[in-house]
């Protein structure tokens, strides 16, 4: 069933220095969109360092089930066969993305202009979460959909036969609805434009560069940007380098930064600037975060950093830094927390339709280890208690979401108490190593009851 699993508590103590070296594992974007485009590639793609935790294992399912053959060869090293765009096959089945908005509203795109019918579903945490932001889009290309009540999965949708190119506006800062149309652009005869108001992650932009199609971004000032993608595409096989994931490697590197002594190194993390908005509020707050060797890696800046324990202070982070950073704010409260001063959070409204509603999932985290803060429809302000100011000792529900109970046992690794969350398993929906790297810096996180 797509909505049972085993919850398997997990809590995490008062550590030590934290101290050596962890590489945080592949970006969770990227090794969707490789697969994803590697499926609409003529002939192999190859892919190294992708992500095998849960959310990208589902991608691959739906790949294949869609015609195109993902194969993996050793630990992160997988290559594709794919069918073409416009050349998926009806599959036979329905699609369970799992965890993973990404992977079900990518493919809601990848289809949608492929006269095929799929159906899509995905566990209780994705059954709850708005498909509707995808579908209108799509519906513009003649893609016809039917959700359950409120546009909720499970979702059918049968892919336009003849579809026709569009011109549309984004209503939401997302990339996965960006990146949804797009690639339903690619198999429409003629040019779309797709207009966005504020700057998310843009690799699927970047890596259909890499696969030669033909797109285009053109910056109209103020954070907007018009994409125009000219489809009945022909995508060349390419090489994928999957980098460090910056949404996970900020869990060690926020560890390093409140449990005293700590110096530590997280090699080839991805520096995309529209992905290092928590980087640059850490700095704002005084981390002792070094950047090293900054090298290019097809087409994306990737760098080591060095952290080490840091006395932070709260900072006031502008609403336009959110798309860079929309990941981070539940481990930017823990750090936020451990500061001296107040950290005030806006423009955050996204943060209540991801994995849980983290605004207040996060509220009530802090709630249960004493961290004062003032929660709002958009926004969260976290009162710092400095480095040993807080208390801990609380159980936080995860609400099916791997990064609150990474988040919060972060926080348990400096708290005075040590914090529990009540269901880590879904951790290995995106850092299936998680505790294993988090031990080898030296880390306490243990199973609990
Ligand atoms: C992602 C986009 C973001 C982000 C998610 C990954 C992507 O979601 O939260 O973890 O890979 O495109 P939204 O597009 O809904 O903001």
């Amino acid at each position: 069933m797509a909505s049972s699993h085993n919850t398997a508590p997990l809590i995490a103590r008062k550590s030590g220095p934290l101290k050596g070296t962890a590489t945080a594992p592949g970006d969770k974007s990227v090794s969707h969109r490789a697969l994803i485009l590697g499926a609409l590639a003529v002939g192999k793609t190859t892919i190294s360092g992708l992500l095998e935790a849960e959310d990208v294992l589902n991608t691959a399912k739906a790949v294949r089930a869609l015609g195109a053959d993902p194969v993996r060869e050793a630990d992160g090293r997988w290559h594709v066969h794919g069918v073409g765009v416009g050349g998926f096959s009806e599959p036979g089945d329905v699609l369970d993305f799992g965890n993973s908005g990404t992977g079900v509203r990518l493919t809601m795109g990848a289809v949608a202009t492929t006269p095929i019918t799929t159906i899509f579903t995905g566990d209780a945490s994705l059954r709850r979460r708005p498909m509707r932001r995808v579908l209108e889009p799509l519906a513009l290309f003649g893609t016809v959909a039917e959700t359950r009540e409120g546009g909720l999965l499970p979702a059918t949708l049968k892919g336009a036969r003849q579809p026709v190119p569009i011109e549309h506006r984004l209503q939401v800062a997302s990339a996965q609805v960006k990146s949804a149309l797009i690639l339903a652009a690619l198999n429409v005869p003629g040019r779309s434009t797709i207009i966005e108001r504020a700057a998310t992650r843009d690799h699927t932009e970047r890596m259909l560069k890499a696969f030669g199609a033909d797109i285009a971004v053109e910056d109209l000032g103020g954070g907007e940007s018009a994409i125009a993608v000219v489809g009945e595409a022909e995508l060349r096989p390419t090489h994928i380098d999957v980098p460090s994931d910056p949404s996970s490697a900020a869990f060690p590197l926020v560890a390093a930064l409140i449990v005293p002594g700590s110096e530590i190194l997280l090699p080839n993390v991805m520096l995309n600037p529209r992905r290092i908005g928590l980087i640059t509020t850490l700095l704002a707050m005084g981390a002792r975060i070094d950047i090293r060797n900054r090298r290019n890696n097809g087409g994306d800046e990737i760098g080591d950093l060095h952290v080490q324990h840091s006395a932070l202070r709260g900072v006031d982070v502008p609403p336009e830094r959110a798309p860079s950073m929309i990941d981070e704010y539940p481990v930017l409260s823990v750090a936020a927390a451990f500061a001296e001063g107040r950290t005030i959070m806006r423009g955050l409204e996204e943060l209540r339709v991801k994995e849980s509603d983290r605004l207040s999932a996060v509220a009530a985290g802090l709630a249960a280890n004493g961290v004062r803060f003032e929660e709002r429809p958009d926004g969260l302000t976290v009162e710092g208690a400095g480095a040993d100011g807080i208390a801990g000792g609380g159980t936080v529900q995860t609400h099916m979401d791997h990064r609150i109970a990474m988040s919060f046992l972060t926080m348990g690794l400096a708290a005075r108490a040590s914090v529990t969350v009540d269901d880590g398993s879904m951790i290995a929906t995106s850092f299936p190593n998680f505790r294993a790297l988090m031990s080898a810096l030296g880390s306490h996180i243990e199973a609990g009851r």
